[in-house]
């Protein structure tokens, strides 16, 4: 009997609840891991008797279909399948890790990029994926912090909106759609001590006004789905947290999309020592109202029971399968389950290329560039010496999370730089270490005798793509191996040296800085690294990058991040001192002693939206043209930004605000609105924003949102550091 095909109104999809079994219903809430494909029999078993909804990680498109025409054909109620798969940043095309994506500040290239990743997992059945993830990370120790938007709620908000109308497009059910899932519910990027999946002890306000807002916005993009984090949250794992899943996202947010569990977190609520046994792990997360149970077996062991007990209502269950069927319906499932064999991309491969080019390339950021080195003029060089353990790694520059990416289309640096200097100058190079983790040796005693016969250096550094993602946390986030004392050798032949990082998280790299002329840093930027190298170092392109996190000095300074609270004694410079100026036995004493380390002080190496360009800007006019808060309406702000230098480039103008006094204590400053404009070489632009009431109501002491009339400060420039300053005010 197949009670599904062809049904697509919501009335049919109760019309096919109505004639569910209990067990049917059941089977909807599972999702299993599918990569045994064909050959695991007990995986075509359980689709035959209808104990699948959905299926991640296949990715062979043939072997989607053969288990859908088993759930079709064979299964009680014929209900399609979904297919699952995380499509981080790319699918086979490979696009900057998702840190390096919020580097460019350029929502519009992410969305791009998304909708192609979304085309090229489409090929391959996938009709879901777990992304994006939009936890705020403020500890570069955290391995995840790689696949976030970085330190800010207003950048993971925002990116994260781009990527879900990148992946879901306008309509779901089109060719080449798949559903998001907004990820981890939440507070995941707080994990203590920079370790995966060790608590988060996040207070209520700052869980409201900093970690639930990416999500609340993903809400209003529309978003399909959701998934509950592995961790806890003030004591309660978020897989079970009613108050959070039921309260805050659902009846609060409104939100009407399926909840998805991560990986086994409801049989590990146990482990978490929140429930005593499975069946009470299948309870909790049935309260909390997770519809999806990603791999583990719970509620196929046990709901039955619960329902059967009056535990769990059969309400309950109809609304949590009927999650899942919307999402099906909405995703076209019904009327066209299977992936069309003759389905073409949405872009050819060379604008999929382009795209990725051009956002590595924009996700470069320029941290040192002493005299003007960049761009090298490539007419006067015969000779570059290429270095380092990232310079020809194909695999490395992808960056973590890319089960399906393609290596083989991956440009190096190595490559780009033959392909773009052929005849002008000869490419010479040479490894250095083995690794990124490998000691000075042999390798780099010929990388140095080499760079002492060349022109140039260029070493190309960082982390290897396995030392950053899931599971994989340092606790100490220097360059890993010999590679500052490689390039600290390289320097000393007295050539020039410029030093590009790719890596999977913000780096300490003050130890680095005095032996670079220059220094540009990226997070892993994908199958097109080489040739945004390659552009940005002989000036066909511009660095634009901006620092989607604060680079910290040392570990110790974590978490260190822009938007933190004033404090009642906040450093100055005039009010630290340093470890070296202490007399010996010095008596206590803390009078007018401010926030700040002894040994490190209180500011960043660099700050937050930080980068440089191949030209300089300059900021003038910032005018309120209208403040119409007071009576609800909108603040219309201009500013004229100036590119002074010889370069036609890109410069992200960001706006700040701080509200001076609120019920709770506010944040230093937060970044409301930014935009990413070109500005030829000589010229200038008048950029305007317009904030509403949203844009500065938080969470209150009294527990609802909104704002809080008084004085505001308002900044524009060109990093978190800005000083063009106005002030406004909203009255009662
Ligand atoms: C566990 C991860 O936490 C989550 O982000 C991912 O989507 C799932 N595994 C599925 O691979």
């Amino acid at each position: 009997m197949s009670l599904a095909l062809a049904k697509n109104t919501e009335k049919d999809l109760w019309t096919i609840l109505e004639q569910m079994s209990l067990r049917d219903k059941i089977g909807q809430l599972r999702q299993v891991d599918g990569s045994g494909g064909r050959s695991d029999s007990s995986l075509l078993e359980a689709i035959r008797e209808g104990r699948v909804g959905s299926i991640i990680n296949v990715v062979d498109p043939v072997v989607v279909n053969e288990l859908q025409q088993i759930a079709l054909e064979e299964s009680p109620c014929g209900i399609p399948l979904v297919f699952a798969r995380d499509v981080i940043h790319g699918f086979k095309t490979i696009f900057p890790i998702p840190l390096g994506q919020a580097a460019t500040w350029n929502t519009n290239l992410a969305k791009e990029a998304a909708r192609l990743a979304a085309s090229e997992a489409y090929a391959a059945g996938i009709r879901w994926t777990f992304a994006p993830m939009i936890d705020v990370s403020r500890d570069p120790r955290w391995g995840r912090i790689a696949e976030s938007f970085g330190e800010d709620p207003f950048l993971n908000a925002v990116f994260g909106r781009a990527l879900i109308e990148g992946f879901q497009g306008e309509d779901l059910a089109a060719l080449g759609s798949i559903a998001a899932c907004a990820k981890h519910f939440v507070g995941y990027g707080d994990s203590e001590a920079g370790i995966d999946y060790s608590s988060t002890n996040v207070s209520e306000f700052e869980l409201r006004n900093v970690h639930l807002e990416p999500f609340r916005e993903a809400v209003m993009a529309g978003v399909a789905s959701v998934m509950s984090s592995l961790s806890d949250v003030d004591g309660i794992p978020a897989t079970a947290h009613k108050e959070l899943i039921r309260g805050v996202l659902r009846d609060e947010w409104g939100f009407a999309g399926l909840v998805v569990s991560d990986w086994d977190s409801i049989k590990q609520l146990s482990v978490h020592g929140i429930t005593s046994d499975d069946k009470e792990a299948a309870y909790q997360a049935a309260e909390a109202r997770i519809d999806i149970e990603m791999t583990s077996d719970m509620y196929e062991k046990h709901l039955e029971d619960l329902v059967c007990a009056g535990e769990i209502s059969g309400d309950a269950v109809d609304a949590m399968v009927m999650s899942v069927l919307t999402l099906k319906q909405n995703l076209g499932l019904f009327n066209a389950p299977y992936t069309p064999r003759d389905y073409k991309l949405g872009a050819s491969k060379a604008e999929i290329n382009d795209c990725a080019h051009h956002q590595a390339s924009e996700s470069f950021v320029l941290l040192k560039n002493r005299d003007a080195v960049l761009p090298l003029d490539q007419k006067s060089i015969d000779s570059v010496c290429l270095v380092g353990p990232m310079a020809d790694q194909p695999q490395e520059q992808l960056g973590t999370w890319v089960f399906d990416g393609d290596s083989g289309l991956s440009v190096t640096p190595l490559k780009a730089f033959q392909n773009s200097l052929h005849g002008d100058c000869e490419v010479v190079f040479e490894k250095g270490l083995e690794t990124t983790r490998s000691s000075c040796g042999e390798l780099a005693e010929v990388a140095v005798e080499k760079a002492s016969r060349s022109d140039v250096v260029v070493a190309i550094i960082g982390e290897e793509a396995i030392l950053s993602g899931e599971a994989h946390c340092r606790a100490n986030i220097n360059l890993p191996g010999d590679q500052v004392e490689l390039v600290r050798r390289l320097k000393a032949t007295g050539k020039t040296v410029i030093v590009v990082i790719l890596s999977g998280r913000p780096l300490t790299i003050g130890n680095l800085l005095p032996h670079a002329d220059a220094v540009l840093f990226a997070l892993h930027p994908g199958t097109m690294t080489g040739p945004a190298i390659s552009d940005l170092i002989f000036g066909k392109a511009a660095p634009s990058g901006k620092l989607p996190f604060t680079l910290p000095k040392s570990v110790g300074q974590i978490p260190i991040y822009y938007s933190k609270k004033n404090g009642g004694r906040p450093a100055t410079h005039d009010s630290i001192m340093s470890i070296d100026d202490i007399p010996a036995g010095a008596e206590q004493t803390s009078f007018g002693m401010t926030a700040f380390h002894l040994d490190d002080g209180f500011e960043p190496l660099f700050p937050f939206g930080f980068g440089l360009s191949y030209t300089n800007f300059e900021y003038s006019d910032l005018t309120i043209l209208s403040n119409e808060l007071t009576q609800g309406g909108e603040l219309e702000v201009s500013v004229r930004v100036g590119n002074v230098g010889l370069k036609d480039a890109y410069e992200v103008v960001q706006l700040y605000v701080r509200d001076r006094v609120g019920s709770i204590t506010r944040p230093v400053r937060e970044l409301k609105a930014f935009e990413k404009i070109l500005i030829p070489a000589g010229q200038d632009r008048d950029v305007r924003f317009s904030l509403s009431r949203a844009d500065v109501s938080f969470y209150r002491r009294c527990r609802e949102y909104g704002v809080e009339p008084g004085a505001f400060d308002l900044w524009v420039g060109g990093s978190s550091l800005a000083d063009l300053h106005v002030a406004f005010e909203i009255d009662a």
